[in-house]
């Protein structure tokens, strides 16, 4: 059974947050009455993923409506510090503001209805973007993963995983290959987990792994999320993806992006303007509680890099599949939507 993400109790007035540091050992759940509190549960990774941080987000700033309606404008710039890179969370945040000028009696319960509609919306558009990406699959297909871009990652479903899902569903034979992705291993705790669950066919590999995998046995298909799209085509995810598009390029093997539309981010033209987050060096520096080489030293320690326009042969949405030129295909979503 996969728990679920985030979860709004109304009775307690309180957002259940799943505590995803702890999988797949343990399922515990924070509980978030504040939006300082959804922030912190962003920035330590307990909710992560760009849907799922986005949406904990708009929750975040509705509790802030109920227990501190004077504080509106900070929570939102609290909320906007937390992660700079996946642009879902400040998608969410301005979807929320129009609601801020709204009377104080009215304004709390309009704000948690709109976050619960995007839960729902994020979720039925995972399912749409499924169907879209299945297609793009043979009958049989050994696709790897990297991170986790499940319903871990989002709403429910997922994006690259929802792809997989929806295959599966549609009676397609997959073996899925899920890298490690250090540091934080989303892909070997969290991927693995949800693939587990669902009684997929798969093995978890050390990042490193992934180019002999290619040489050796074969892959169809790799397939990832994004946590920010330049309206290039240029695409911002978890570290380590750059390397794996460029193997899958070497190989002749089709790289795939899945991600909804508030992941593009037309403002931003190309992924040299994408803010890349970097997270502090203990997370490679250790590996749980155990030192892996001494604090003296140095790190370098970026969460996600870019994966150039050129190397993504297809961008999976929730109202179909993006080609190249990017530049045109997103603009042209653009206009018509
Ligand atoms: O640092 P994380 O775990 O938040 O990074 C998540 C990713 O890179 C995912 O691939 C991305 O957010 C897409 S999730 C549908």
């Amino acid at each position: 059974m996969m728990p679920e993400t985030l979860r709004y109790h109304r009775k307690e007035e309180a957002l259940e947050v799943l505590d995803q540091r702890a999988l797949p050992f343990q399922v515990r759940h924070l509980r978030c009455r504040r939006a300082s509190q959804v922030a912190e549960a962003i920035e330590s990774m307990a909710v992560r993923g760009a849907p799922a941080i986005g949406l904990a987000a708009a929750f975040g700033l509705a509790l802030e409506a109920l227990h501190a309606p004077e504080g509106l404008p900070e929570a939102a710039e609290r909320l906007a510090r937390s992660r700079p890179t996946a642009v879902n969370l400040f998608w969410a945040l301005e979807r929320m503001r129009p609601l801020f000028p709204l009377p104080p009696e009215e304004r709390a319960e309009k704000m948690l209805a709109e976050a619960e509609t995007m839960l729902e919306e994020d979720r039925e558009r995972n399912r749409r973007m499924g169907a879209f990406g299945a297609s793009l699959l043979p009958q049989t297909a050994r696709v790897i993963t990297h991170c986790n871009a499940g319903a871990l990652a989002t709403g429910g479903f997922g994006t690259a995983l929802g792809v997989l899902r929806a295959a599966r569903e549609q009676g397609k034979e997959l073996v899925v290959y899920a890298d490690e992705t250090r540091p934080r291993l989303q892909g070997a705790r969290l991927t693995a987990f949800e693939l587990f669950e669902e009684g997929f066919s798969f093995q978890v590999l050390c990042d490193g792994m992934a180019a002999a995998l290619m040489r050796t046995r074969g892959v169809d298909a790799v397939i990832t999320g994004a946590d920010r799209i330049a309206r290039n085509g240029d695409c911002a995810n978890k570290i380590g993806t750059y390397g794996l598009a460029i193997c899958a390029r070497h190989h002749r093997i089709p790289f795939y992006v899945a991600a909804p539309w508030s992941t593009v981010d037309p403002a931003t033209p190309t992924g040299d303007q994408i803010p890349i987050e970097e997270r502090d060096a203990s997370e490679v520096r250790r590996m749980g509680e155990e030192r892996l080489f001494p604090d003296a030293y140095p790190v370098w320690n970026p969460a996600f890099d870019v994966t150039p326009a050129e190397l993504v042969t297809a961008i999976v949405t929730e109202t179909g599949i993006l080609r190249p030129p990017y530049e045109e295909s997103i603009a042209g979503y653009g206009k018509n939507h």
